[in-house]
């Protein structure tokens, strides 16, 4: 996989034009960057149902885009990783009292493949949470857990737990980018860290190094939670990689959500017109040239309709809200709904591209480290979109 690393550094570096752009805003005009050409004309053929089935399946996204984007011909090898080899663990269920649903499928997945992959004599939990994942490794492999987290009431939480189920775990209460390190790792660990974001599993990592731990289990996600405005590249490929990328653009791969059944897409579809009709709305009657994030809205408001969403939202402002045509403005809402959504299938095709060059550029960092480094989906994308695990085992 890691061989895969400048093959895919070269693919968005020259497929920009069709990636670093945001479909929201992209939408406001007819005359959008594919305006004019077989792109778009493609994307004028497609119905709200051709769409809506693409969406769902990117293998099928990758083939309608390579006869206009002939970079995608060799794109799905380049992102495919195997499957866990593990079966998901079978567990009691006085161990999984308070896990929610999709939490404890994560867990069965990772946990067991953390367990087979396992090196070292105890485990460190980084940003452990109410330490679900912790609970689990202690039970099964009766070796001790340090759950390092930062929320108190979350460590209270999961030590209460531990200590009702007898199980070898010691919460830590700490800060990941200035924590008393010495006190934390140490050779003999493996860390596990489910969903650790951005800059958070980056310092383990390099509190890993550091310490040489036995080994690293790292499933990232909200890759845009960094501290600076600029993804740091930790590798030596990925350093001398002429790709940069704000913290809005380390947000484009995670626009791959779990599909929400009809309902979810539905209420969708009311939100992002109405915030695409009042967008419109604001610069045509304020003369508003930027745009103006609005904040997450209820359900029950979204049902009273677009009017009233334009009240409620420029209330939210201050801004005064003038007479005008409504119903026009809801309309042209609902028409750039539609093209944002085809605009975002194109994007979508370097979704996974853009996750695998962060990914590699970890785990080239690791291996650089004289890690065995070893990349699996520990389930499958409905459980969780963020299911690459990277393993690394200092051999
Ligand atoms: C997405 S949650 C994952 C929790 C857990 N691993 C799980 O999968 O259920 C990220 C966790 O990181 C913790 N966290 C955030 N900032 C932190 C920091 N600076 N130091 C340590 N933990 C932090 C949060 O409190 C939260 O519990």
């Amino acid at each position: 996989m890691l061989t895969h690393f400048t093959p895919l550094d070269h693919l968005l570096l020259n497929c920009q034009h069709f990636w670093r752009f945001e479909p929201f805003h992209e939408s406001r005009s007819r005359q959008h960057r594919f305006a004019d050409t077989p792109l778009a004309t493609w994307l004028d053929t497609l119905s709200a149902s051709d769409v809506s089935t693409l969406k769902h399946d990117v293998s099928r996204v990758y083939l309608q885009l390579q006869q206009y984007i002939p970079e995608l011909t060799d794109i799905e090898p380049m992102v495919a990783l195997e499957g866990s080899s593990a079966t998901p663990l079978d567990l009691d269920s006085h161990l999984t009292t308070g896990i929610p649903g999709r939490k404890l499928e994560q867990i069965t997945s990772m946990g067991s493949q953390v367990l087979l992959a396992h090196s070292g004599i105890e485990w460190l939990e980084w940003c452990a949470g109410k330490g679900f994942l912790g609970r689990i490794l202690a039970h099964h492999s009766g070796q001790t857990v340090t759950s390092f987290e930062w929320q108190q009431a979350l460590c209270e939480h999961g030590q209460a737990e531990a200590h009702k189920q007898n199980l070898p775990v010691t919460f830590v209460q700490g800060d990941a980018f200035s924590c008393d390190h010495q006190h934390v790792f140490n050779k003999k660990q493996h860390a596990v860290a489910l969903h650790a974001c951005g800059d958070l599993h980056v310092s383990l990592m390099k509190h890993a190094m550091d310490y040489q731990l036995a080994a690293l289990s790292i499933a990232p996600c909200c890759y845009h939670l960094i501290q600076g405005e600029q993804y740091q590249p930790l590798s030596r490929l990925a350093k001398q990689s002429r790709l940069t990328l704000s913290k809005s653009e380390l947000r484009i791969p995670l626009q791959e959500t779990v599909t929400g059944g009809e309902r979810v897409e539905r209420h969708r579809y009311q939100e992002m017109s109405y915030r695409l009709g009042l967008d419109e709305l604001l610069r045509e009657e304020l003369g508003l040239n930027e745009y103006q994030p609005i904040p997450s809205v209820k359900k029950s408001q979204l049902q009273l309709g677009f009017i009233e969403f334009c009240k409620w939202a420029s209330e939210r402002k201050g801004l005064k809200l003038p007479e005008c045509d409504f119903l026009r403005y809801q309309k042209i809402g609902e028409e750039r709904f539609v093209r944002m959504e085809k605009l975002s299938l194109v994007q979508m095709a370097f979704h996974r591209p853009l996750e695998m060059w962060l990914i590699l550029d970890k785990s080239l960092y690791l291996q650089e480290h004289g890690y065995q480094v070893h990349l699996t989906e520990f389930c499958e994308k409905k459980i969780t979109p963020r299911n690459i695990l990277i393993h690394a085992s200092n051999s």
